[in-house]
């Protein structure tokens, strides 16, 4: 099968193409390339690379050409800046996935949107189901969350093939470093003071990116037309504890710990429920301690990758986000 991946140059993005290419997929990736999206990440896999935007009307056409399915990664994906800046969420979440519904349901594709749990709020026992109530809490979830409106809207008015497939927070190697998991570990590796929210007792339902990835694949073969699928790792963790494991796996300790004031509006815990996704035959293979040892060893074996990021821009971010200069 030929699969346009909207997206593709991200962590999860690039993971999934990975994982399809070796399966024996053609792929052709779009990708507007901000910040977040790396060619580095996709050198080792063969692919054909669009660059342009999903909401660009034209870079669609020419990217969706011969393709058999479209997969759709492609979003503004940190929390922090949604609520800094919402104006780049708005545009690729809304009027991106609009343009690459359009386009897919004129060529009668099979469409696949890659969503987030977030989009459920926060819950403090027991898990969400497909049919819990949407409650996103910041721009950035609120932005996915009519996103996958819009897309159970195309299918249930024109009858388009399109599915939902929502994950839980992801981790694995190539994620950019402002997320949890990558920023807590280089940190840590450099002896830089790790930066923990609150009381860092937000619980979150941690999913490898090849697990996650490989719901994906397998919801856009046997999903139902219209229907969402959560895939939720196997484990859940407060953010200390990860903090904790992460020191322990670099040699640090605790003294590095460094406690700083909450984001706005925080979500305490997010959890899945996976039954209807496993019910079509999904697994998740990466349980939380496995997978987090095996992503330390590789941001330690991979300085090539991180270097020119924790050099360039996202010191300013850092610095920003955190009152802090990353140390060199
Ligand atoms: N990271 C997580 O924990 C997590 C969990 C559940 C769901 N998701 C979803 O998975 C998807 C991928 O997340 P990620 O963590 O890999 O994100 P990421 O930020 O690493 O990658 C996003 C990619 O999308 C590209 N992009 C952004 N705007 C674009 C536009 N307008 N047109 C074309 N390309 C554009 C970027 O260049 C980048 O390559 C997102 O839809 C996200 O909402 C992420």
């Amino acid at each position: 099968m030929k699969l346009l991946v909207c997206g593709g140059a991200g962590f999860i993005g690039s993971t999934f193409v990975r994982q399809r290419v070796e399966a024996g997929d053609e792929v052709v990736v779009l990708d507007k390339l901000t910040y977040a999206g790396r060619r580095e990440n996709l050198q080792d896999v063969e692919h054909v690379f669009v660059h342009g935007a999903i909401e660009d009307p034209e870079a669609v056409a020419g990217a969706m050409a011969g393709v058999g399915a479209v997969v759709n990664f492609a979003a503004e994906t940190h929390v922090d800046r949604s609520i800094a800046e919402p104006d780049a969420f708005v545009r690729t979440h809304a009027v991106g996935t609009f343009v690459l519904l359009e386009a897919a349901r004129e060529r009668g594709l099979r469409y696949l949107q890659v969503s987030t749990d977030e989009v459920y709020g926060s819950i403090e026992e027991g898990s969400f189901t497909e049919e819990s109530p949407l409650r996103p809490s910041s721009p950035y979830s609120a932005t996915k969350t009519g996103a996958d409106l819009l897309v159970q809207s195309y299918a249930h008015t024109y009858d388009m093939p399109a599915v939902i497939c929502r994950g839980s927070n992801n981790y694995g190697p190539r994620q950019y470093p402002e997320k949890l998991i990558p920023l807590i570990v280089l940190n840590a590796i450099h002896g830089d003071p790790l930066p923990v929210y609150g009381d860092g007792m937000q619980v979150r339902n941690w999913i490898h990116a090849r697990d996650f990835s490989s719901a994906i694949a397998h919801v856009l073969q046997h999903g139902v037309p219209g229907e969402v699928y959560n895939a939720g790792g196997p484990d859940e963790c407060p953010n200390i504890d990860v903090v904790r494991r992460v020191i322990e796996l670099t040699g640090r300790d605790e003294s590095l710990i460094e406690y700083v004031t909450d984001r706005p509006g925080h979500d305490r815990r997010y959890s899945l429920s996976s039954d209807k996704v496993r019910a079509l035959g999904w697994e998740p293979q990466v349980r939380f301690d496995e997978g987090l040892a095996e992503t330390v060893d590789w941001f330690r074996d991979n300085a090539w990758w991180w270097e020119p990021i924790r050099s360039g821009a996202y010191r300013e971010y850092y610095a920003r986000q955190y009152g802090r200069e990353l140390s060199a």
